[in-house]
């Protein structure tokens, strides 16, 4: 660090050390600010705040560059599985042969859930949203492991390796476990000869009767769309594990608080607003024009769902290997002609040509079209959420662990710049208005 930068306020000078990380992002280091110049930094909704240093994932949202651990997402994308991702996230490194059998092992090992879960399921009322139990089941996971949610740190990191894979492996089923509750249909356990992928599908569409029997394409599907969620930096649910984390929470309570942030329409829900959003247009019998028109206000409810993204200001990666494997997997599924496809595709094309997106550098995210490839895999909508939580879970996790392993870990504990009443008397009952 070197004092370079120098803030002049109410006629004297302070320097502020600066940082730059291993890409060249430069940030000015005001941890001492409010000591020294009894100011503070508003930031509201942290679009130029650092909240932490991290060595999990790069975004160059600029240049549309996502790397998880340093690898090119479309590398990723191309050559890997979600599971070996997924310890790449978590361990900092790709698995050898024999690391990445064992970390099948376990998730295998960890599949089903304890029998009492099953009466936590029955307790939710029919039509419950599985983002709700699958929270609240997450949390659960604490009360039937104590030993790796002690909420001790050093203790829960010691244990860290079986409990992120009971939370890799669980959440998948718990997910398909909720879906099936909502639906009112018999629990599917999970097979130990299936890998992951086809193993969730199975819980969640098999009979009691029948096996779902999963295409490779399929399998290949659900991999990528896992993939391409599995980190995003301190989005919105991840900033909130962290924020959770700092606390020195336990694990399983840090990514549960993850998946109620994430479920929000701003964040993970826009995959779900897509749709509705496409099925509205398509019911009122709009060829996408007149909604165009109307999201030109930016107003809630009028905004071009799965348009923008806070870090993006060009295409989001993301998106662009979706849609470049989207035809393809369609094809594959017999897919031919989705009337929402062709509105989406005309949504796109005339966002891409219209002042009001290119001036404000709105331009697709991951959710335009991953809630179609949802949607082609026959996820019902209000699983997409839950589809982009079980594929956020070895950031959340590779986040959480990241904060509870560093030594100098300090609370997150934000400032605000207070705009209430000021100082006033306590009114007695009958002397109020
Ligand atoms: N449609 C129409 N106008 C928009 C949109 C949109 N989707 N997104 C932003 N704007 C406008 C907004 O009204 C504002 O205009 P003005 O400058 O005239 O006031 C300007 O663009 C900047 O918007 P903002 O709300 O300040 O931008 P933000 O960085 O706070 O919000 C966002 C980012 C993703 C919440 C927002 O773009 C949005 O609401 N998009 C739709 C929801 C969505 O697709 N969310 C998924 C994000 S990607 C998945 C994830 O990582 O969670």
């Amino acid at each position: 660090m070197a004092n370079d930068a120098v803030l002049k306020i109410e006629g004297k000078e302070f320097p502020l050390p600066t940082m730059v990380g291993s890409e060249g992002e430069k940030a000015i280091d005001v941890r001492n600010l409010r000591a020294q110049t009894g100011y503070i930094t508003y930031d509201d909704g942290f679009g130029n705040t650092g909240s932490c240093t991290s060595g999990i994932t790069f975004i160059d949202g600029d240049a549309g560059i996502l790397r998880y651990r340093g690898y090119p997402i479309e590398q990723l994308a191309e050559h890997s599985s979600f599971v070996e991702t997924a310890y790449l996230i978590i361990h900092g490194e790709l698995p050898n042969a024999k690391q990445r059998r064992h970390f099948g092992d376990l998730l295998r090992l960890h599949s089903p859930v304890h029998a009492a879960m099953d009466h936590l399921f029955e307790g939710f009322p029919l039509g419950s949203h599985p983002m709700a139990i699958l929270s609240a089941l997450l949390n659960s996971l604490g009360c039937y492991y104590p030993h790796l949610a002690t909420n001790r740190v050093q203790e829960d990191l010691a244990n860290f390796e079986e409990a992120s894979a009971i939370a890799i492996s669980k959440v998948r089923t718990i997910a398909a476990m909720s879906y099936r509750k909502s639906r009112g249909l018999p629990y599917i356990y999970p097979k130990r000869t299936l890998p992951y992928c086809e193993n969730f599908l199975h819980m969640m569409f098999s009979q009691p009767y029948e096996d779902y029997v999963c295409t490779p394409e399929v399998a290949q599907a659900l991999n990528l769309f896992l993939l391409l969620h599995a980190d995003h930096e301190q989005n919105c649910s991840t900033s909130t594990v962290r924020m959770v984390a700092s606390s020195g929470a336990n694990l399983f309570a840090s990514v549960a608080a993850g998946v109620c942030a994430l479920w929000g329409p701003l964040h993970g829900g826009a995959n779900m607003a897509v749709i509705e959003m496409l099925e509205s247009i398509h019911a009122e019998g709009d060829d996408g024009s007149k909604f165009i028109e109307s999201a030109r206000s930016g107003k809630a409810g009028h905004r071009l769902m799965g348009f923008g993204h806070r870090v993006y200001r060009n295409y989001d990666p993301r998106a662009k290997i979706i849609k470049a494997s989207f035809d393809k997997a369609l094809a594959s599924l017999g897919i031919k002609d989705d009337p929402l496809l062709a509105i989406a595709r005309r949504l796109e094309d005339a966002a891409l040509s219209d002042q009001y997106f290119l001036s404000r550098k709105l331009y697709p995210n991951v959710d335009f079209y991953s809630g179609l490839i949802m949607r082609a895999l026959g996820i019902p909508q209000n699983m997409f959420t839950v589809m982009f939580a079980i594929g956020r879970m070895p950031g959340w996790i590779a986040h959480w662990k990241e904060v509870a392993s560093n030594p100098k870990n300090k609370i997150y504990r934000p400032r605000q710049v207070f705009t209430g009443n000021a100082k006033r008397d306590y009114v007695l009952m009958e002397k109020r208005a």
